[in-house]
């Protein structure tokens, strides 16, 4: 085992081919734009898939096609065997608890199939929030996180009387550590926080975070939507409670996310919604459920996309977390100092050392959603939008910031690239420099 948990590098930083590495990813041969190659700089979006995951999801349409966890025929033990291998793997690149190990608990395990981030957090905020706050207990939000990590929060606080309180950010888009004491009280249950800014990029200390919410007796959860395809994580060196994020934005494929929650909190938990597959026993005024997480996996779950998710891990331990790492800061790097050449263009957040491959910014004169059509013409994606973050749009005093967010397939060229269409739609907007 190394630092990162289980997770072992098998392609070195000296090794790292990225023309290699794109040939992965059909998508990254298409043309687009009258026959221009694609600069795909929307990762932080969606990530490409690599044939891989493409291969596998089509090998148990192809091959297993079956329900789970019901029947007895082969195709079910075969797919079964699929799927519960895929959550086995989630587990471990999460270095969560191993639960067979601990106490032979063979069927309940800490990660739930949900569909991605938004129905993880949906998920604890009514299964867990509804039961376990009162009327001025508070919820602990911050201007970074995604409409996901706030409007759920907002609607168990409306039902549960519960208030949400804002821990304020400093000048350069990190949260301000000075002030959690006093927004860190013994009403406090739940912080919420994104370990990746989806905007900024600000990685934001989790792990202290958790500590000092501990001490008051509040609950985590860490929205992990960007930080868990471009970092380790690992469920107990955070000592998080809860941890979400989204199997689309690791390389897999959409409809197919986690939930990773500590078994004690799970257990307390009503379930969330309620159908087939959850239940022990269903009487006529009553139903007896199962133990996380079938408890929490009503209905039909998304199979193939959740076997797919398992080998986008796979593809990602092949390439490693240094390569990754070492890959992400070379475009980063770059970015921000092309970026910073050109007349007018502000980069918003904190400096690279304290961010992740995400870099959002505004050109004086030239309105974002201009800028992302302009660049679209020369097969550039970025996106240009208040990227589901109103809050902090708001408190970076902007409608909308155009972003550039990147991943390992991504190279130094396509960020000339970048840099050279800002420049040419300045020029379109008739702007000195
Ligand atoms: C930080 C963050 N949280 C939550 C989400 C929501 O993810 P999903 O739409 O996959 O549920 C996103 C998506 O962009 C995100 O960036």
């Amino acid at each position: 085992m190394n630092r990162f948990g289980r997770m072992n590098s098998s392609i070195t930083a000296d090794t790292f081919d990225v023309q290699k590495i794109r040939r992965d990813f059909p998508m990254l041969q298409q043309r687009i734009a009258d026959g221009r190659p694609l600069i795909y700089l929307d990762t932080g979006a969606t990530a490409q898939k690599p044939q891989a995951v493409i291969n596998k999801i089509t090998e148990c349409l192809e091959q297993y096609n079956a329900n789970v966890h019901r029947g007895v025929h082969a195709l079910h033990e075969r797919v079964t065997g699929e799927l519960e291998a895929a959550r086995a793997k989630i587990g471990a690149f999460l270095n969560v608890r191993e639960l067979d190990e601990l106490d032979q608990l063979d069927d309940v395990s800490e990660v739930i199939f949900t569909s991605g981030t938004t129905m993880s957090i949906n998920l604890v905020a009514q299964a867990w929030g509804r039961n376990h706050l009162s009327p001025g207990e508070e919820i602990l939000l911050n201007s970074l996180e995604h409409h996901a990590n706030i409007v759920p929060w907002q609607m168990v606080a409306a039902a549960t009387g519960a208030v949400i309180r804002w821990l304020p950010l400093t000048t350069t888009g990190e949260l301000d550590l000075e002030q959690l004491d006093a927004f860190l009280t013994r009403r406090t249950k739940m912080v919420a926080l994104t370990a990746m800014s989806n905007v900024l990029g600000t990685i934001t200390p989790v792990r202290e975070i958790i500590t000092r919410a501990h001490d008051v007796g509040a609950l985590v959860l860490v929205d992990g939507a960007q930080s868990v395809p471009h970092m380790p994580t690992d469920a107990q060196a955070l000592d998080a409670d809860f941890l979400a994020f989204s199997g689309h934005k690791l390389y897999g494929p959409t409809g197919i996310g986690v939930l990773y929650g500590k078994l004690e909190h799970l257990e307390a938990m009503s379930p969330f919604l309620g159908g087939g597959n959850m239940i022990d026993d269903v009487f006529d005024d009553h139903s007896t459920y199962k133990r996380p997480p079938f408890k929490f996996e009503a209905g039909t779950l998304p199979i193939a996309e959740a076997i797919g998710l398992g080998a986008a891990i796979d593809y990602v331990q092949s390439i490693g977390w240094t390569a990754i790492h070492e890959q992400e800061r070379q475009l980063l790097t770059a970015c921000h100092a092309e970026l910073s050449k050109i007349p007018g263009v502000t980069i918003h957040g904190p400096d690279i050392g304290h961010k992740g491959a995400i870099v959002s910014f505004t050109v004086d004169g030239v309105p974002a959603h201009d800028l992302g059509t302009n660049l679209a013409r020369h097969g550039i994606a970025i996106r240009a939008s208040h990227h589901c973050a109103k809050p902090l749009h708001r408190w970076l005093n902007v409608d909308a910031t155009a972003r550039a967010s990147f991943a390992f397939y991504n190279t130094v060229e396509e960020v000339q690239a970048l840099a050279e269409a800002i420049r040419q739609a300045r020029k379109t907007f008739r702007l000195p420099g």
